[in-house]
């Protein structure tokens, strides 16, 4: 099956899914967050993305700032930018306390500095990042497509939207981002999306990509057949 056009990027902060992503066809650049950070046991950020670097040192890899006062993200964030030529700073589109970023990323845009703003939920949060972006500046925009997802909305428009906002900045790559299923690759790419972020394991289910459905149906009943009967589970008495 012919993928669709759009770049795919790992979501993952541990060594060995990184290594196991760079193993995989598919793999164009990484994201990471705080959470997977803390998640693969991080402790000295620095040490840590030197590693990183170390093992991707051409492909886009995101590092997000840790901090959430705006004079903390900036000083992280140009401590981040010196750690390669390849890399993003993630910068959320708002504060915890939900105060616009805008003017820490138009200084920092403005300056070239390659970023990624991220945790957009909106179009009205595309629209800080538009406003925000240099057109000169290399620049990501994730959308939370998931996590929209997860609380019951649909998160096409929403994307359509951000697509559309982002339009007049030439060096501006959406990306949706929190991604639950395989097939969220083609819904991306025919929003307009020119990236997708996703796990490993989702990435590397690719393998399956356009299978025969009446093999997978054969397959999923021979799985049955076959965990039931490692069980012993038998229909008793009736
Ligand atoms: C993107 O850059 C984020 O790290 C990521 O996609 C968040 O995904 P999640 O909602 O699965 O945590």
């Amino acid at each position: 099956m012919t993928l669709p056009d759009i770049a795919i990027f790992v979501d993952c902060a541990d060594f060995s899914s990184i290594r196991k992503a760079l193993a995989l066809p598919w793999t164009g650049g990484f994201t990471t967050n705080p959470s997977l950070v803390s998640q693969a046991g991080v402790a000295d950020y620095t040490a840590y993305a030197r590693k990183v670097l170390a093992l991707v040192p051409s492909l886009p890899v995101s590092f997000e700032v840790l901090s959430n006062t705006v004079d903390g993200m900036e000083r992280e964030a140009r401590v981040i930018h010196a750690w390669g030529g390849n890399v993003y700073v993630k910068i959320p589109v708002i504060d915890p306390a939900g105060n616009s970023m805008g003017g820490l990323i138009k200084k920092l845009s403005r300056e070239g500095i390659p970023l990624n703003v991220t945790c957009v939920f909106t179009p009205e949060q595309a629209k800080i990042a538009a406003d925000a972006l240099d057109a000169t500046s290399p620049a990501y925009v994730s959308v939370f497509a998931g996590r929209i997802a997860d609380v019951g909305i649909d998160p096409l428009p929403i994307v359509e939207e951000c697509r559309d906002i982002l339009k007049r900045l030439p060096k501006a790559e959406l990306i949706w981002a929190s991604t639950r299923e395989v097939y969220n690759i083609w819904q991306a790419a025919d929003a307009g999306c020119d990236i997708i972020t996703a796990p490993l394991a989702m990435v590397a289910k690719l393998r399956d990509a356009g299978k025969d459905l009446t093999e997978l149906s054969r397959d999923a009943v021979n799985v049955f057949m076959k965990d039931i009967a490692q069980a012993g589970v038998t229909f008793g008495s009736y």
